[in-house]
C-alpha cells in the first residue's frame, strides 16, 4: 500500500456529500467520486471506521455500511489487520472510461485548437533537420521564444528582458516549480476559493498551508478576508487569477488590485499572478487589470487556453534572480520544454491578438448557448453573467453538487463537483460548467443535467413531460 488519507483530510475533500437517499449510500458515492476524480489514488488506506465516523459526526454503523457498499461495488477491499484500501477503477465504473461512445466530458475546460495551428506545425516541420541537430530541450527555453514572450509583456507596458522569462511545460509545471522553489514546508499561501484545483494541489504538495479568500461571480474578491489574511498569517505567497478567474470568470477591479498590492507589500508576500485565462476576453468590455510592475510579482502565462492545451507551452515572468533560482530547481522534475513546441510557440506568440479574437468568437458561442439553455431549464438556479474565461460558476441552491455529479456521470455526462474547486471545504451549492465545448454538446449536457437534477431532487424524470402532455 502506498499512502493513506486521514479522517480529517477525507472529510475536507468530501465537502457536502449528503444526497437524497440513505446517508451510507451518499457517503459511499462521495468517496467513489473522489476515486473517479483521482483525488484518492488507488491503493490508498482509508481511515478506520471509528475515526471517519467521528470526523463526519456519524454513527460507526453508518460508516461500516458505507465501507460495505464500497466493497460490494469493488471500490475498496478490506483486509484483516490493515483496514480498507482503495482499488484501481474498473472500466465499468460510470465515468471511469471517458472513451465510451456518446460520453460528454466537461471536467476540463479546454477549448479546441486554434485553427491556424496545423499550418504553423507544417512550417516548423520544414526546419526539422536543423532542430534535430540540437539537443532539443533546455532548462530555461530557447532565447528566441523568451525574447518573443518578453516582447509580449513590453507591448502591455511591462518592460521585460529575455533573462526575466523561463519557458515551462505549460502553466501547471510553472506553478509546481514555483511552489517547490519558493516555498518552505508549513509556509502559508493565500489562495482564492474557489480556485484552479491543480494549482492548489501544487502548493499543498510543497507542504504549504492554504488560507482561502472567497471570490464570487457577483461580488468578486472578499477584500476584508484578504486584508485579515495578509495581516494575521503573513503568507509567503498569494496565488491569484486576476483576469477571468477560473472558475468564476470574474476580473479584478482597480480597487481589488490595489488591495492585493497593498496587503502583499505590507506582509512581504510574493504575488503569483496566473494569467493563463487572461486573454479570454469575450465581450471586450472588461478593463484590463494591469497589476503594476514590482519585484515581488511573479506572472505565469500559457498558450494552453488561447492556442492549444496540447502544445504544453507556458512560462514564468519574474525578476532575473528568481528566474535563475527556478532554473536551477527545475531539473529534478523536468529537463525542459521540447524545442519543436517552442518553435511553434515562437511563431504564434506575436499573433496572440488575432488568435484571441478568434477564441472570443468560439467562447461566445459556447457561453451564450449554455447560458440560454441553463436559464430556460433551471429557472431556480443562479446563472451568473460572465464576460470572459472558460466556465460558469453556477449556484444550484442546495448542497447536492456531489450527488448531482455522480448521477450525471451514470448518464454519460462528466462534470466536476463544486467541492473540487474548494480550498478548505464547501462549494457544495455550486457546479462549474465549462463553455469550451460546441453549443450543441452543451445543450445536450444541460438536458442530461435536468434528468440528473430531477433524480437527485426526487422529481420523477417523466413528470415534466406528463405535465406538458396534459396541457397540449
Ligand atoms: C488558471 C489555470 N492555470 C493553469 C492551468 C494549466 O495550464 P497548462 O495547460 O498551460 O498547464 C490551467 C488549465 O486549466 C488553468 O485554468
Amino acid at each position: 500500500m502506498d499512502s493513506r488519507i486521514s479522517a480529517r483530510a477525507l472529510a475536507e475533500a468530501l465537502g457536502g456529500w449528503r444526497g437524497r437517499g440513505p446517508a451510507y449510500e451518499s457517503l459511499a458515492d462521495g468517496i467513489r467520486l473522489l476515486c473517479l476524480d483521482n483525488r484518492i489514488a488507488p491503493r490508498t488506506a482509508l481511515p478506520a471506521e471509528r475515526e471517519l465516523a467521528a470526523a463526519l459526526g456519524l454513527s460507526r454503523t453508518t460508516v461500516a455500511a458505507t465501507y460495505r457498499s464500497l466493497r460490494d461495488s469493488g471500490h475498496i477491499e478490506s483486509l484483516r489487520g490493515s483496514g480498507s484500501v482503495t482499488l484501481p477503477l474498473r472500466r465499468t465504473d460510470p465515468g471511469a472510461d471517458d472513451r465510451r461512445d456518446g460520453v460528454i466530458d466537461l471536467q476540463q475546460a479546454s477549448p479546441a485548437a486554434w485553427p491556424g495551428l496545423p499550418a504553423v506545425f507544417a512550417e516548423v516541420a520544414q526546419d526539422a533537420a536543423a532542430l534535430l541537430s540540437r539537443t532539443g530541450y533546455d532548462v530555461v527555453g530557447q532565447v528566441g521564444l523568451r525574447e518573443a514572450i518578453a516582447q509580449h509583456y513590453r507591448d502591455r507596458g511591462l518592460p521585460t528582458g529575455a533573462d526575466e522569462v523561463l519557458v515551462t511545460t505549460g502553466a501547471q509545471s510553472a506553478l509546481h516549480l514555483i511552489a517547490s522553489v519558493l516555498l518552505s514546508r508549513a509556509d502559508r499561501v493565500l489562495i482564492e476559493t474557489p480556485t484552479y484545483s491543480h494549482g492548489a494541489d501544487a502548493f499543498r504538495a510543497a507542504g504549504a498551508r492554504l488560507v482561502g479568500v472567497p471570490v464570487t461571480p457577483d461580488t468578486g474578491w472578499d477584500l476584508d478576508r484578504a486584508a485579515q489574511t495578509f495581516a494575521r498569517v503573513l503568507p509567503a505567497l498569494a496565488y491569484l487569477m486576476p483576469e477571468f478567474h477560473n472558475p468564476t470568470g470574474r476580473t479584478m477591479s482597480r480597487a481589488e488590485v490595489n488591495a492585493f498590492v497593498d496587503g502583499s507589500q505590507r506582509a512581504g508576500t510574493i504575488l503569483i499572478l496566473d494569467e493563463t485565462t487572461a486573454g479570454l476576453d469575450i465581450d471586450r468590455q472588461t478593463e484590463s487589470t494591469a497589476f503594476p510592475d514590482a519585484d515581488r510579482i511573479v506572472r505565469v502565462g500559457s498558450l494552453g487556453k488561447t492556442v492549444w492545451g496540447g502544445l504544453r507551452v507556458g512560462w514564468v515572468r519574474a525578476q532575473a534572480d528568481i528566474i535563475r533560482r527556478l532554473a536551477s530547481g527545475r531539473p529534478v522534475h523536468d529537463l525542459g520544454t521540447p524545442e519543436f513546441e517552442q518553435a511553434v510557440a515562437a511563431r504564434v506568440i506575436g499573433r496572440l491578438d488575432e488568435i484571441s479574437a478568434q477564441r472570443a468568437d468560439l467562447l461566445r458561442a459556447g457561453r451564450d448557448a449554455v447560458t440560454r439553455a441553463l436559464v430556460e431549464t433551471f429557472p431556480e438556479w443562479d446563472i451568473p453573467t460572465v464576460h470572459g474565461g472558460v466556465s460558469l460558476w453556477v449556484g444550484i441552491g442546495e448542497p447536492v453538487s456531489t450527488p448531482l455529479v455522480m448521477n450525471a456521470r451514470a448518464r454519460g455526462l462528466l462534470l466536476s463537483a463544486g467541492s473540487r474547486f474548494a480550498v478548505d471545504g464547501g462549494h457544495d451549492r455550486r457546479l462549474r460548467i465549462p463553455f469550451t465545448a460546441a453549443p450543441h454538446t452543451l445543450e445536450r449536457a444541460v438536458d442530461i443535467l435536468r434528468a440528473a437534477w430531477d433524480d437527485v431532487r426526487g422529481t420523477p424524470v417523466g413528470a415534466a413531460l406528463d405535465d406538458l402532455a396534459a396541457v397540449v
